[in-house]
């Protein structure tokens, strides 16, 4: 007779963790999260101070790299090299043109990294005899992976540009680059230089957002910010999955397409184009009310809401809700909003109105407090992201841009460990079975 109880192979403790709410798999430098207390460290310097004085490249090095660039020469060098730019690997062209116009530009962005795989060969990682005679996976030398590392992050950025291209209906080849960035030639130096540099591959003709050239500083100032905010934060979801294939031995663009792939989750990063949805959905604030019952009955899911190691507000969530009101209030000072008017006195978007009153009635209500559930780093990001003008289905790439830094800061991380350290073997976790066992197959069954 079947038993449903687990069977455990003998002689073997094991721990049963589902979801790893409680199990810590690799030890990391990289980025520190006290959960209790809302606080989010980058190499041990607060989110809130680095968000409000440096730019995403000097954050980008310095997750990568463990110090902050040198001089400003390092500096400029590093900004150069993970520049995107306007030119794409002809493998990758073809795949972004291949799909529809409305397909969702997450799975063009995952084809499309996941293929740029076959143009670089010589990414991969090498099987080689190590010192004690043991066969070790090599993926080359520290500089050759700070130039992969840096590569990587150029090739991601240019092809979120030209999916962005694609699906606003414009060639995905630019056809002139080489005199375009002649005349148009881009600042390293800028604090928001990097932001600048996607939003000048994603519409090199200044066509795409021409309500909104006025305010093109302000967006590209809050659009760094937000990378920054985003750029890491340690073993989430999609950062697992990079790790998870780099212990396989995968090469590197298709470990970053896998993570691209668990981003694309609307629990994970997929929550801030969901958060947009359900705030379009509820439609006025005074629907607010009738929403948060039907998540209160279970029949719903606040999106943006919860986190599994934040019991209390996230503090890139905060940062998010300040930026959001001064940039519609920038906005709202020209009248209108990049996505029609505002509303009747000026004051903002009525999204923004109704993702507040939202926020204020949850915060108000024990059923959300007591299950700790504050709002996330996607809860407002959606809000920006639609203020500067681009499509929801759109937002999960803006986030994998800038997730991109740590998923190849985790990667670096990894694979500087020795080839013998114990984080350094292929992640393969346990399960407990709790099928049947049988001994014949029945006689229907028999061929
Ligand atoms: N809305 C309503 N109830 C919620 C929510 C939510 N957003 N999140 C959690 N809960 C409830 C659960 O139903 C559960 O209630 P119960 O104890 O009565 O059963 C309790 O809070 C605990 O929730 P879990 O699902 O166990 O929490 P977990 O840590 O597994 O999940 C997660 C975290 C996935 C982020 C969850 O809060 C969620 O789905 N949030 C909405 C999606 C979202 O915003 N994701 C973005 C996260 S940030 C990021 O990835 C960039």
């Amino acid at each position: 007779k079947a038993s449903a109880a687990p069977r455990l192979a003998p002689r073997e403790v094991w721990l049963y963790d589902p979801g790893y709410t409680s199990t810590a798999c690799c030890r990391s430098a990289i980025t520190f999260i006290d959960g209790e207390n809302g606080i989010l460290e980058y190499r041990g310097f607060p989110i809130e101070a680095l968000a409000t004085t440096c730019g995403f490249y000097t954050v980008a090095y310095m997750l990568l790299e463990g110090t902050f660039p040198a001089d400003a020469k390092v500096r400029a060098q590093f900004a150069k090299s993970i520049q995107p730019g306007l030119d794409l690997d002809p493998v990758v062209a073809n795949v972004v043109e291949s799909f529809p116009q409305e397909a969702h530009p997450m799975t063009v962005f995952m084809a499309a990294t996941a293929a740029l795989s076959a143009s670089r060969p010589a990414w991969n990682p090498a099987l080689v005899r190590g010192d004690g005679g043991s066969l070790r996976l090599v993926y080359r030398t520290r500089a050759e992976r700070q130039r992969i590392a840096q590569e990587c992050i150029s090739s991601l950025t240019s092809i979120a540009a030209a999916v962005f291209r694609h699906m606003r209906g414009c060639p995905v080849r630019f056809p002139k680059s080489t005199q375009h960035l002649r005349e148009h030639p881009l600042d390293a130096f800028a604090p928001d230089g990097f932001a600048r540099a996607f939003l000048h591959a994603a519409d090199p003709e200044g066509t795409l957002w021409p309500e909104q050239r006025h305010a093109s500083a302000v967006f590209a100032e809050t659009l760094d910010v937000i990378f920054v905010l985003h750029a890491d934060h340690e073993l989430n979801c999609s950062t697992a999955a990079m790790r998870h294939l780099t212990s396989a031995g995968s090469d590197v663009l298709t470990c970053l397409a896998a993570a691209i792939g668990a981003l694309y989750g609307p629990l994970h990063g997929g929550a801030n184009e969901a958060v947009l949805n359900m705030l379009e959905e509820i439609g006025s604030p005074e629907a607010v009310e009738a929403f948060v019952a039907s998540v209160k009955r279970q029949e719903r899911k606040l999106m943006g809401f919860g986190h599994r190691v934040y019991r209390s507000y996230d503090p890139r969530a905060k940062i998010l809700r300040t930026l959001a009101q001064q940039v519609l209030r920038e906005a709202s000072t020209e009248g209108r909003t990049a996505n029609g008017p505002t509303t009747a006195n000026g004051a903002s978007d009525p999204l923004l109105i109704i993702a507040q009153t939202l926020e204020k009635r949850a915060l108000e209500d024990p059923y959300f407090t007591e299950r700790k559930l504050y709002p996330n780093v996607d809860f407002y990001s959606g809000v920006l992201y639609r203020a500067m003008g681009f499509p929801s289905v759109f937002f999960t790439v803006l986030f994998a841009i800038a997730r991109t830094v740590g998923w190849l800061a985790h990667w670096m991380e990894m694979l500087e460990r020795d080839a013998t350290d114990a984080e350094r073997k292929i992640v393969r976790p346990r399960q407990i079975y709790i099928g049947k066992r049988r001994q014949r197959i029945p006689l229907e069954a028999v061929e």
